[in-house]
């Protein structure tokens, strides 16, 4: 079985590479090609694997290429891990973004948008070339914002193209641990877009366990979702939101903590990511231990404003190993070999959320096996949820149109209808400080 990694000089690809290492059984990944443009952060990540790999029996073989073409062809599997522009294009996003007041997250709202436009065209390029190069292959896609990007890639790819992240695998595990339930054994009750979804129940033997946590408040000040958000924030909707819903609910505080803040996320990242591979240009340099010691300060300070703004103090141990790699694992293997799992995932909604169009990707809890990944009925979701959710599809829409027709109307629409982007005007000239900081932009006429 081989596996393909666009992105393969990206930094949490040793994180897949860990979870195939522990993966024995029959069928598992035998051959993994890592792509990336860069070939320098290609050999950095090449000897933080290499490192992982001493002792393993049969770990699987890794080769490296900077040749697109020669990585897809024979690919059973093809992640894609890709970062148009680079931490340095992330840290633009979040710049240009906060200059007008308004959030440059790389998946919600301005900024979200501002990646989303650089990316689907890289995006669609890849998915055609998967296309025509390994029809077969079942393309795995983590490239943020997660759900646009996959929606794009599936107008080539169909439902051979599946998306994933990690945060309602991880909310769903919090809750289940708060009320003492065995996570492999519950039904997470989740639906919305690529972080922007609630939990509206948690079935474990056909009970749901959710009205439990809901009516006391010290259970649910007792986890990350309970605390970000404040209990009586919980109780009033009735559900648990994805944790990026934080910059929904409570964006002033939010975009104020990203203002206040000595460097953003990206720029943060930008900074810790360059040290890192500058570390890797030594040959002697411990590669699998600078890896691991700045793997765990990224995690520490994951979403660090949003739980400062809020008071919610530290990540909790338990929190800070991902999920990521496990979710493209437990979805690799119920693919590979049949094996039946139901997993959160990002595919087409073919009907599931009544108020979207059968093509839209949404994120809800989908039964795998060899045929793909089928979206399990849901119940709808309440008007409000529906409001968010309908008017981030449409912005999801014009950036799709933006990026196939090259049209900056369509690119002022995006923004400017975006529930977090509070004026046309702004939109104007969201768009021309993104054009300006990004050449992948330059399409948009
Ligand atoms: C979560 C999100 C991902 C995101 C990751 C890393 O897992 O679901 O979409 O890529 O965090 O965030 P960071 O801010 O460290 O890049
Ligand atoms: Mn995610």
């Amino acid at each position: 079985m081989r596996l393909t990694i666009l992105g393969g000089g990206g930094f949490r690809v040793p994180l897949v590479y860990g979870a195939l290492l522990g993966d024995r059984a029959e069928g598992r990944v035998s051959q993994v090609v890592l792509h990336d443009l860069d070939a320098d952060r290609l050999s950095a990540v090449t000897r933080v694997l290499a490192e992982q790999a001493a002792g393993v029996p049969d770990a699987p073989a890794v080769t490296a290429t900077t040749d697109l073409e020669e990585a897809l062809r024979g690919a059973d599997f093809v992640f894609s891990a890709i970062r148009v522009g680079g931490l340095e294009g992330r840290a633009d996003d979040e710049r240009v973004a906060l200059a007008e007041g308004v959030l440059g997250q790389e998946t919600v709202g301005a900024g979200g948008i501002a990646y989303g436009l650089r990316t689907v065209p890289v995006a669609v390029d890849v998915a055609r070339r998967v296309a025509r190069l390994a029809p077969e292959a079942w393309v795995i896609n983590f490239t943020n914002p997660a759900g646009l990007v996959t929606e794009a890639m599936s107008r080539y790819l169909g439902d051979r193209v599946i998306g994933i992240c990690d945060s309602p695998v991880g909310l769903g595990r919090r809750i289940a641990r708060v009320l003492g339930a065995d996570p492999g054994r519950a039904f997470i009750d989740y639906v919305g877009l690529n972080h922007l979804g609630w939990v509206r129940g948690l079935r474990v033997a056909g009970r749901d366990e959710l009205p439990r946590l809901l009516a006391d408040p010290a259970l649910l000040g007792s986890f990350e979702e309970g605390r970000l958000f404040g209990p009586d924030w919980l109780r009033s909707l009735g559900a648990v939101p994805n944790e990026y819903l934080h910059y929904y609910y409570f964006n002033r505080e939010t975009v104020r903590a990203y203002q206040e803040a000595d460097r953003t996320r990206g720029a943060f990242l930008r900074d810790q990511q360059a040290r890192f591979y500058e570390e890797m240009r030594h040959p002697d340099a411990p590669a699998l231990a600078t890896w691991d010691r700045t793997r765990a300060e990224r995690e520490a300070t994951y979403m660090a404003e949003n739980r400062e703004a809020a008071g919610a103090g530290e990540r909790e141990a338990d929190d800070l190993s991902g999920g990521y790699e496990k979710v493209a694992l437990a979805l690799m293997r119920a693919v590979a070999r049949d094996e039946r799992a139901t997993l959160i995932l990002n595919v087409r909604n073919r009907g599931t959320l009544a108020v979207l169009d059968a093509d839209a990707v949404i994120e809800v809890p989908c039964l795998v096996d060899a045929n793909g990944a089928h979206p399990l009925a849901v119940d709808p979701l309440p008007g409000h949820a529906t409001g968010l959710v309908c008017a981030v599809k449409a912005v999801e829409r014009e950036v799709l149109a933006a990026a196939d027709s090259g049209s900056r109307a369509s690119a002022v629409r995006a923004f400017a209808l975006h529930p977090l982007v509070d004026s046309v005007n702004v939109a104007h000239r969201l768009v021309e400080g993104y054009t300006a900081v990004h050449p992948g932009l330059a399409y948009l006429r």
